[in-house]
């Protein structure tokens, strides 16, 4: 099949950018660190897989239940749970480069300190795209804490940048009131591309009554699933408004009809999480479509449908 997707990310004030196959990546921690998936997916129509969320030193993650269904998405509170940078240098990355799979390397610390230094290892190992997590609702310190202060924002990134070549993504947290300031901080930092959004703080309850009593459990964490689509929506609209990097959507992504909406939010590639769960092979499933569709409808390419889409 002609391939009509192809996609690049171009930062367009430093010229710094990224090709990938098709604008679909599959969002961290939702596809593993490597090739887990290759059983279920067509390889030749993945963008990008995004690793789960990698950190200095190797995390457990959190104790007791970390997922909660709910109709139409999940609440999850894994807490990082990875391998740690040096196994993932040492294990996971030769597979990644041996079955050829782009990828960005998706990284959260717990310290401005620990991101320099995962930046660093990320540079040193010629690692061509960088997604710096700053929007983790479920650790007790860090992370999201980078990420809803615009001025440390725009420290961490400078920070970050200084000490990374490639191309490097920021991952934005819908957890605030106002994202447009944290976009900026980004942009101003160095940042080539924004990534939104992660997952919503939420709590889910289940109560049920039973032999004259009531048994309650409950989930706090983030939610993801198409339930947040909207807000994601809102969200990207909101940073395109004040950022003139390319934006890679995320939340709730699952039919061809969403990627449309992401795009005429103003997303330019997109992460696909939760529906991974559902149908492992939707990433490439929905390149196809898309390929498929541009094919179809005789639209020149990738570029020329998010033109005609934002501009009909
Ligand atoms: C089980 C699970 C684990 C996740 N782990 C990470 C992570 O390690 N790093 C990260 O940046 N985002 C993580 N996320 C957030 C997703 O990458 C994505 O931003 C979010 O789920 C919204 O997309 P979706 O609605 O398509 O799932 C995780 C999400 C889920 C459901």
């Amino acid at each position: 099949m002609e391939l009509k997707i192809k996609t690049t990310l171009i930062n367009k004030k430093t010229n710094n950018s990224i090709s990938f196959k098709t604008p679909i990546i599959t969002a961290s921690g939702t596809y593993g660190y490597n090739n887990e998936f290759e059983d279920f997916i067509d390889l030749d129509f993945l963008g990008a897989i995004s690793t789960k969320g990698i950190t200095l030193e190797k995390r457990l993650g959190n104790e007791g239940e970390r997922i909660f269904e709910l109709k139409g998405g999940m609440i999850n509170r894994i807490g990082l749970e990875n391998v740690g940078i040096e196994a993932f240098i040492k294990d996971k990355l030769p597979l990644l480069k041996e079955k050829n799979i782009d990828f960005l390397l998706n990284i959260a610390g717990s310290s401005i300190d620990d991101y320099i230094k995962l930046a660093s290892c990320a540079d040193e190992n010629n690692i061509k795209a960088l997604e710096v997590n700053v929007s983790c609702p479920n650790v007790s310190h860090g992370c999201l804490e980078f990420g809803l202060n615009p001025d440390i924002l725009h420290e961490l990134t400078l920070k970050i940048r200084k000490n990374y070549g490639g191309f490097l993504i920021v991952k934005l947290s819908p957890n605030t009131s106002d994202i447009k300031p944290l976009a900026l901080a980004c942009e101003e930092g160095g940042a080539d591309c924004i990534s939104a959004i992660n997952t919503l703080r939420g709590l889910g309850i289940n109560v049920q009554y039973e032999n004259n009593k009531f048994y309650k459990k409950s989930v706090e964490g983030g939610v993801s699933g198409s339930l947040i689509k909207p807000s994601a929506l809102y969200m990207i609209k909101q940073i395109k408004q004040v950022v003139s990097i390319p934006v890679i959507g995320m939340g709730g992504i699952l039919t061809l009809d969403d990627l449309f909406e992401f795009i005429y939010a103003g997303a330019d590639a997109f992460e696909i999480g939760t529906a991974n769960f559902m149908k492992p092979s939707l990433a490439s499933d929905l390149a196809k479509e898309l390929n498929e569709f541009i094919i179809k409808n005789e639209f020149k390419n990738f570029d020329d449908l998010k033109e005609r889409i934002r501009n009909d």
